[in-house]
């Protein structure tokens, strides 16, 4: 008898442990459609369930069909949840869990406006996209308490990573109403508005303003590092000319004044001067040579050296 309890006691404890934590059943579901959940653990009818976070009179509303199996009715997104279900009239408190996730709309942006003078900058975030990804923003303005037609700020299609836009050409010292909200494949996010003011003219300000904000954000760090670089040629550079020069006075060698002499081209003193006398070619039927031409006195005009 004891023989037989031991394991049927583990393999409980196994199921319950599993069931509370990895074994969640997942369903999502669409707002406003209808669906059937299926107890995971339970293939009865008698089957009790239980909306988790709710007292026991809330939820004897719940639906449940003969078969055992869990309707909700058009769903709304409070009806995201996680839903358990046990045996009916079982001592043993055996649960399956089925977490619901009901899909809409995405939720409102949060939405900021940094208006300027001619032009506004509307910068926004996003709080979920509601499960099912973001298609596109939608962005418009008027002036503000005027009830005309909205203007589209374009691009119209405003991507899904796009998280600010600008609106150009607007009058200074005036109050504008902008809307933005984002679109799923389920529909639009409810609608914000934002109203601001842009500036007043006032160019030279606006200037230094623009200027001051750059210096902000320039990091000093940089400046730093860029001097280190060019301290550090400059060191490596005055080293090298040292070691340069102090070879050379060091060593005033043949070579050297060999160097010197290859070094004055063409124009030679000597007007004997020849790379070899094989390179000697005679005058073609158009008198053209490859020796050397005397210009004048002093200069040679040589043959190049091939
Ligand atoms: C949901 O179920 C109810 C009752 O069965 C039915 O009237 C309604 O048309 C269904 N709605 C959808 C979207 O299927
Ligand atoms: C229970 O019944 C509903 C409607 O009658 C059905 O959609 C669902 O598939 C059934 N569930 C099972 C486990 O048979
Ligand atoms: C869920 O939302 C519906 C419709 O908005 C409302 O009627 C219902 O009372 C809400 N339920 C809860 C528990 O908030
Ligand atoms: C239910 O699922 C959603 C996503 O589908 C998740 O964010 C949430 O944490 C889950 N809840 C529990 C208790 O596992
Ligand atoms: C704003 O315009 C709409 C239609 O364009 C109109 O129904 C509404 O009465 C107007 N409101 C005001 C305050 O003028
Ligand atoms: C945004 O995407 C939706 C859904 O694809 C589409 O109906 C709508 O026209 C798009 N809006 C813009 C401004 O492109
Ligand atoms: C800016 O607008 C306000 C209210 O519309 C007005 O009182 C003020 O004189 C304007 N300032 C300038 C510099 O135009």
């Amino acid at each position: 008898m004891y023989n037989t309890l031991g394991p049927v006691l583990c393999l409980s404890f196994f199921i319950i442990s599993g069931a509370t934590k990895s074994n969640i059943k997942r369903v999502s579901v669409d707002i406003g459609k209808n669906v059937t959940i299926q107890c995971p653990l339970h293939k009865t009818k008698d089957v009790m369930w239980e909306r988790e976070g709710r007292t026991a009179d809330e939820n004897i509303k719940m639906n449940v069909l003969e078969n055992g199996s869990l309707f909700l009715q058009e769903v709304d997104r409070n009806d995201s949840a996680i839903y358990s279900c046990i045996r009916e009239n079982d001592v043993k408190d055996i649960r399956g869990r089925v977490n619901v996730t009901v899909k809409t709309p995405p939720p409102p942006l949060v939405v900021s406006i940094k208006p300027s003078t001619i032009l506004a900058l509307i910068l926004w975030d996003v709080k979920g996209t509601g499960g099912y990804p973001i298609v596109n923003f939608t962005a418009q303005y008027r002036l503000a308490y005027s009830n005309t037609s909205w203007i589209p700020i374009s691009p119209n299609h405003i991507t899904p990573n796009s998280r600010q836009v600008e609106v150009y050409n607007l009058i200074p010292n005036t109050t504008y109403e902008f809307r933005i909200w984002a679109t799923n494949q389920l529909g639009k996010s409810p609608i914000v508005n934002v109203f601001g003011t842009t500036r007043n003219h006032y160019p030279e300000r606006e200037l230094a303003r623009h200027l001051l904000e750059g210096a902000d954000k320039f990091d000093t760090r940089w400046w730093a590092v860029a001097v280190g670089i060019v301290m550090g040629t400059l060191v490596l550079l005055g080293i090298g000319t040292c070691a340069l020069l102090y070879q050379e006075c060091k060593t005033p060698t043949v070579e050297e004044e060999q160097e010197v002499i290859e070094l004055v081209p063409n124009i030679i003193l000597n007007p004997g001067f020849e790379g070899t006398a094989a390179n000697r070619t005679e005058p073609d039927e158009n008198s053209n040579n490859e020796n050397p031409m005397r210009l004048n006195n002093n200069t040679v005009v040589q043959p190049r050296n091939v």
